[in-house]
């Protein structure tokens, strides 16, 4: 007879450690939830573009699977697609680059993922200005390091003071996203170089420039490697289609930056998902590719859906709302509805109890500022249908209004 099987008991490494899903998931999926009861809820919660795959991206990979261009491609990403990154960073951002240079990865977190398991040691510091995405602090305490918040100030800009109080000897990166996520902050030229003039300073520091918002800018964009090319030798630049050309299921990333980096994190990818898959790459580089007039005609749309989300959210009393530059979110504080009391008698006390409430009583999931390091604010992505946006405000202006002191 078969002995008995010991019960088994799970146990998490110490690395997974408390590591959960993120808050904007948390979020969605119970506004999920919420409509699959049945209820009729407006969900602002994740950043991902209404735009559909351009059709000649779809016809052009059907045409290659169907002519069997469906191999094991090289780990580091195909060559004619890393080419295609190199030419559209000469002709839309300014900068060449090599193929060797380039790094394609199953969306850009993934490009984030490999660069910091690449270089981060225990302790090792990363530098990330507030509101940050929050998926950069959870990579790095995922790999061992150690996530360092930058209070960025009401303008929510990272300014050289800041940059430089936060510099240690233990630094080993600097995020710079822009246009960011949430805060909506695109620097100009001048401020990169101001940041680069106190990096040339400390040449432990590298800079990790997150530019996946690029297309998607209401003002001038500048790449920080066009901002200081003498830095490109610790320069990583990470992009890709997610949010430009509206590809987010397709997973593709890239980082351009120091062979050395690339080749390192290259090896990292061999030991996870191998390159990305090749259907996809064939669909970025077919994006990359062709015709470029839709970025604009899309960049358009998110900006008539900016002002019309801003002047609705300005015209609550309690809530207020800094005009974006770039990306397709708002951040507006909300911190004069702390200490109002909801109609049930539950008294807000800070971001989370606001967008609970936000949730539960006008139905509009929306997700708090302390889950991108800095509370006080929630975060609306209006990459959604105008008039699912009209509604949401007005649902979100009658909610605040019906709080009343306590
Ligand atoms: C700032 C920022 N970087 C990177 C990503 C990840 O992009 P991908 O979908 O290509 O992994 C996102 C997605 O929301 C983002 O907002």
């Amino acid at each position: 007879m078969m002995a008995r099987a010991a019960s088994a008991t799970f146990r998490r490494s110490a690395r997974a450690g408390s590591l959960e899903l993120s808050e904007i998931v948390r979020i969605s999926e119970k506004a999920r939830a919420m409509r699959a009861a049945g209820e009729d809820v407006l969900s602002f919660g994740t950043g991902e573009p209404d735009f559909p795959t351009p059709p000649h991206v779809i016809e052009q990979t059907c045409a290659a699977m169907r002519q069997g261009a469906i191999r094991y491609p090289p780990t580091q990403g195909l060559p004619e697609l890393r080419q295609a990154i190199c030419d559209d960073a000469g002709a839309q951002t300014g900068f060449s680059a090599n193929t060797a240079e380039v790094i394609v990865s199953t969306g850009a977190k993934q490009v984030l993922f490999n660069a910091f398991l690449a270089t981060l040691d225990p302790g090792d510091e990363v530098i990330l200005p507030a509101p940050y995405w929050t998926n950069y602090a959870d990579i790095v305490g995922l790999v061992g390091g150690k996530a360092v918040r930058v209070d960025c100030g009401a303008e929510l800009t990272l300014t050289p003071g800041r940059l430089r109080s936060a510099i240690t000897p233990k630094t080993r990166w600097l995020v710079l996203n822009s246009p960011g996520n949430p805060s909506g902050k695109v620097y100009s030229r001048a401020e990169l170089e101001a940041l680069a003039e106190v990096l040339r300073e400390f040449a432990q520091v590298w800079v990790m420039a997150d530019e996946i918002y690029q297309h998607i800018s209401y003002e001038p964009f500048c790449s920080f490697r066009v901002a200081a090319p003498d830095l490109s030798d610790r320069t990583l630049i990470v992009n890709g289609v997610s949010k430009s050309y509206a590809m987010i299921g397709w997973r593709i990333g890239w980082g351009i930056g120091p062979v050395e980096l690339i080749r390192a994190m290259v090896a990292v990818q061999g030991q996870s998902t191998s390159p990305a898959s090749v259907v996809s790459q064939i669909a970025a580089c077919a994006a990359l590719s062709g015709p470029q007039e839709l970025l604009g005609e899309r960049c358009e749309s998110f900006r008539r859906r900016r002002d019309l989300v801003v002047s609705a959210i300005n015209a609550i009393e309690a809530v207020s709302c800094r005009v974006p530059g770039g990306a397709f979110y708002i951040f507006p504080d909300c911190r004069a509805t702390y200490g109002l009391s909801a109609p049930d008698g539950t008294t807000i006390a800070d971001d989370s109890d606001y967008c609970g409430y936000i949730l539960d009583s006008a139905r509009v999931a929306i997700v708090p500022g302390r889950t991108f390091g800095l509370g006080g604010h929630f975060r609306l992505s209006y990459a959604y249908a105008e008039d699912d946006l009209v509604e949401g405000c007005r649902r979100i202006e009658a909610a605040t209004a019906a709080l009343a002191p306590c």
